[in-house]
């Protein structure tokens, strides 16, 4: 597909997306925030289902996998102690004509200002921490004004190498102005997560105390996770507010590559379950150099997004780093020790770490299909049934045949009650009614007509063929 038509679908993705209640710009109604989105009635029942399928997959038919559900907020020291307050950063360039700031490895030319178009502009590159900081309690006050009204100052910035490469005087009014010069407890920072995985690691001892597992055995959360992303892009693909499914999978030392390699295979099991299509998920060994500080072995998973081939989920040997690291910092042993014997040690960990919202993405974009019905164009989400955001639309033939009605709304609350996500849709005649649920995703549109009075048949007309059965009610 050529950049240009792979554009196209992007924009059609998006374009469908909050057209039919999928997903909106975050705060769209004052002008937004970046690298934040809303989901409307649709969007949310859609992202639902996959995380539903997730954990019915990864977690309730398992039995060696327990759930957990920690807080966001987490103590300073969880974020010291694995290594995010140090390294969770990258690279970050500002172009000396507009201003504007970049992420360094991810900038279509290097010496290219995206923005203003000027060349050899940009800074060198500083380490910008992702985390966002918090302050956890009333443990903040505002810098008192010495004299008057007014509080002079002066803000430096550096390159990273200690050299000075801005210096802005600023003068604060007392009022809104005041909280640039606000001051807090150190020892009250905190973060919004930037990952679930820290919450699982500080329940291990929880779990292990509670419920005695036996090796190997999995902790899996869900949850949302924030970055201050330098350049969020690419709809929801790259946000600073997303959501995570993570399992951490505890494992003997010396056997950690046959749950590594169960694992993966489970990973495209489930990926397959999505309803994507095998060509378009690939495997990458990712190089030592590229590989998180933590991990010994990564594999990602990649899919052809309409942007193109790009990080689905990981596939990550954390060895015992961040089990290490609790146990040093915070002094408690974290070591396991295997029932019946003396042998005790700290377990290994294998990570499949996915982002719910990249999933969507790929279901969203291996579901959007464009054909040709009666000679018009049509556009329809060809969702697996088990994830389609509606199963059934009830429709009358006519709206103003109140007959009809009665009879619709009667095999409407019968599918409702067998199946939940059913949707009455009486608006516009058939046939537009068919385009807005195929849309949409419905695999089944069931009209009711003057037969149905007499013989309790409906039309079922199904989605992908667009072809119609009579049925009778029951057998729907
Ligand atoms: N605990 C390991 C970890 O967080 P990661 O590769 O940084 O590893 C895991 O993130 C997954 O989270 C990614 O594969 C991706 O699906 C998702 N993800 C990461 N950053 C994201 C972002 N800014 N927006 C949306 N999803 C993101």
């Amino acid at each position: 597909m050529s950049t240009e038509n792979k554009n196209e679908k992007m924009e059609a993705i998006v374009s469908l997306a909050k057209r039919r209640g999928f997903i909106y710009q975050g705060s769209e109604v004052y002008g937004g925030l970046s690298g934040t989105w809303d989901y409307g009635p649709l969007g949310v029942t859609l992202k639902r289902n996959i995380m539903n399928l997730w954990w019915n997959y990864f977690v309730d038919s398992r039995d060696d996998m327990y759930g957990v559900d920690a807080a966001i907020l987490m103590n300073q020291k969880v974020w010291q102690a694995s290594g995010h307050v140090d390294t969770f950063t990258d690279p970050l360039v500002e172009c000396s004509n507009c201003h504007g700031r970049f992420r360094a490895d991810k900038l279509d030319a290097p010496n290219k200002c995206p923005t203003c178009g000027k060349e050899n502009t940009f800074s060198d590159p500083v380490q910008f921490n992702m985390m966002f900081k918090t302050v956890v309690g009333p443990k903040w006050g505002a810098v008192k004004a010495q004299q008057g009204d007014y509080i002079a100052g002066e803000l430096a910035a550096f390159d990273g190498n200690g050299n000075e490469v801005k210096n802005t005087r600023f003068s604060l009014r007392k009022g809104s102005d005041f909280d640039a010069a606000m001051l807090y407890d150190q020892n009250a920072e905190s973060y919004l997560r930037p990952e679930t995985a820290q919450g699982i690691f500080t329940n291990y001892k929880n779990i292990v105390d509670s419920f005695y597992p036996d090796l190997p055995f999995g902790l899996a959360q869900q949850g949302k996770a924030f970055r201050n992303e330098i350049s969020p892009r690419d709809f929801i693909f790259r946000s600073r507010e997303f959501e995570q499914m993570e399992i951490e999978y505890f494992v003997h030392p010396d056997k950690w590559q046959e749950s590594f390699e169960a694992l993966l295979t489970d990973i495209h099991t489930f990926l397959d379950m999505l309803g994507l299509p095998k060509d378009m998920v690939h495997e990458l060994e990712v190089p030592e150099a590229d590989r998180a500080h933590y991990s010994k072995r990564t594999i990602d998973i990649e899919f052809d997004f309409p942007i193109g081939r790009e990080e689905l989920l990981g596939l990550a040997y954390r060895t015992d780093f961040d089990l290490g690291n609790i146990q040093r910092e915070a002094g408690k042993s974290m070591e396991y020790t295997i029932k019946g014997t003396t042998e005790k040690f700290i377990p290994h960990v294998i990570e499949p770490s996915f982002g719910v919202e990249r999933a969507l993405m790929a279901v969203l974009s291996s579901a959007y299909t464009e054909d040709e019905v009666n000679g018009e164009k049509r556009i329809f989400l060809k969702f697996p049934e088990h994830l389609a955001p509606v199963k059934y639309a009830v429709s009358p033939l006519l709206k103003n045949k109140p007959e009809l009605v009665a009879k619709a709304r009667e095999v409407y609350s019968m599918l409702k009650k067998k199946h939940g996500n059913v949707m009455w849709d009486d608006n516009g005649n058939i046939g537009k009614r068919y385009r807005r649920q195929d849309e949409i995703g419905t695999p089944y549109c069931v009209v009711i007509d003057f037969d149905t009075l007499e013989d309790n048949t409906v039309t079922v007309r199904d989605r992908d063929t667009t072809e119609q059965k009579r049925l009778s009610v029951e057998n729907i």
